[in-house]
């Protein structure tokens, strides 16, 4: 392709194309591509000019970094135990989910905590900055303000003031003069974010950009410089409740799947320290359909209350609708549960839902999953003040899972007694917790559920 020649670029994943298609063979979006104006100024030649440097002379072989706590448990644990110097975190949502919130009582936590913050706006006035800080209780924080899109102008305010971290609230706002194409648009985004990031390192200041996840293609979405940042994090919720979950897809200074839990109320986000008790909070007596898996979010153990829904089908294809789990996964267990123990869904819709907006995703849920199913199917309850977990295969054996002893902990605090766990599971020393092993699901079934 010749240098000056238009490129059709994903507004979606970022893949960059010849010429126009209706669906992207990158991430298989339909109707994503736009037209891009090349880059009219090619990259800067960056680092120590050519010059190579051994790992053994880097004087902080053998430390972990330091890094700034921000005073906010659930963001620092997310963040890998607190704040990288010089690092740069892309902070993913949608629209409205409450990434300004947190970010601006991050910024102040974090300035109470000895980390001078500059909180770039590009979205609001300062005015309008200020009064949220007002609502928030927030304005006695030495938080520097800023309302500002233009990169150039950002950057040598950010030489100047050489803040330890800077908040760029979003990304998709700021604009490069030396690219010819609009603000949000992925050679924009794409730029800007490239400068700021190159400008964290060399300079010793932290960044984080806020992306809001978009759904209309016009505007370039998060995805685009996920590649470039050191930390992925998504802040996600569902819209009519009151928690929010953020989430960590990549780190490279900690580990991925952490997840920091917290309530949107009238004087912002609170963050939550146990999880558990508040997605089990709504649960009243124990009723069909509903069974509490014991997960693992990270490094944190979870406690989820998994409910299903089987009622007979007026269509000929029946419903299988799922929130916060992999559709998949659902199907797969349908198919073993029929296959393996003899139990059939042809002909019922189902419905799954893990309460409080939770989304799972580990394998550990399924043995949680097929006894919601088989209770709702069966109009039995699961047995009270149990918790379950195991992986399924597809033979219907169920498979050992990862830190047994810490899951069953966490259910022995928060009141459970009783547990069902794969065969062959390591179970550690738990008090007040009778487990029962099951080698199979057709003998849990067969068990709990007298079928
Ligand atoms: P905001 O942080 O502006 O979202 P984003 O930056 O992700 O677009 O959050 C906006 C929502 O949060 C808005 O619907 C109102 C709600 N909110 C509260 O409920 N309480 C509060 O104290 C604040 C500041 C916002
Ligand atoms: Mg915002």
């Amino acid at each position: 392709m010749s240098k000056n020649s238009p490129s059709f670029t994903c507004t979606t994943c970022g893949a960059s194309h010849r010429k126009w298609i209706g669906k992207c063979e990158g991430c298989g979006g339909w109707n994503t591509l736009i037209e891009e104006a090349p880059l009219s100024a090619g990259p800067k030649a960056l680092g120590s000019k050519g010059r190579a440097i051994h790992l053994t002379d880097l004087a902080t072989v053998g430390e972990a970094p330091p890094r700034a706590s921000s005073g906010i448990e659930e963001l620092d644990r997310v963040l890998g135990g607190g704040l990288v110097p010089a690092s740069a975190i892309l902070v993913g949502g949608d629209p409205g989910i409450g990434k300004s919130t947190l970010l601006l009582q991050a910024a102040a936590s974090f300035s109470r905590h000895g980390v001078k913050c500059l909180y770039i706006s590009g979205e609001e006035a300062t005015a309008q900055v200020q009064m949220r800080a007002q609502r928030l209780g927030l304005t006695e924080s030495p938080v520097a303000l800023g309302a500002e899109t233009n990169l150039r102008d950002i950057l040598t305010t950010l030489d100047t003031e050489r803040p330890g971290l800077a908040i760029i609230d979003s990304i998709q706002t700021m604009w490069l003069d030396t690219v010819d194409s609009a603000p949000g648009s992925v050679s924009q985004v794409r730029a800007a974010a490239h400068e700021l990031v190159t400008f964290a390192k060399r300079r010793g200041v932290a960044v984080i950009l806020v992306g809001h996840v978009t759904k209309d293609g016009q505007i370039a979405g998060p995805r685009v410089v996920e590649h470039m940042v050191d930390t992925v994090l998504y802040f996600e919720g569902e819209r009519g409740h009151q928690f929010r979950i953020l989430r960590a897809v990549k780190n490279r200074f900690g580990p991925a799947d952490e997840i920091g839990v917290f309530e949107m109320t009238g004087d912002g986000l609170q963050q939550v320290l146990n999880p558990s008790a508040l997605f089990l909070s709504e649960r009243g007596q124990p009723s069909p359909g509903s069974a509490v898996f014991a997960g693992i979010e990270g490094t944190r153990p979870v406690l989820t209350e998994i409910q299903a829904l089987v009622a007979p089908s007026p269509l000929g294809t029946p419903r299988r609708t799922v929130v916060g789990l992999d559709s998949g996964r659902l199907s797969t267990i349908l198919a073993v549960l029929e296959a393996r123990c003899g139990i059939p869904f042809a002909g019922l819709d189902v419905f799954l839902n893990v309460a409080g907006g939770m989304r799972v995703t580990e394998p550990a849920a399924d043995l949680a999953v097929a006894a919601a199913l088989i209770s709702a199917r069966e109009d039995i309850a699961v047995p009270p003040e149990t918790v379950l977990f195991g992986e399924i295969s597809l033979s219907g054996a169920l498979r050992p899972v990862s830190q047994t002893e810490n899951r069953l902990k966490e259910a022995a605090k928060l009141g459970f007694s009783q547990a069902i766990a794969p065969k062959g599971s390591k179970l550690g020393q738990v008090e007040g917790m009778n487990v029962r092993q099951m080698p199979d699901l057709t003998a849990f079934v067969g068990e709990i559920f007298g079928a």
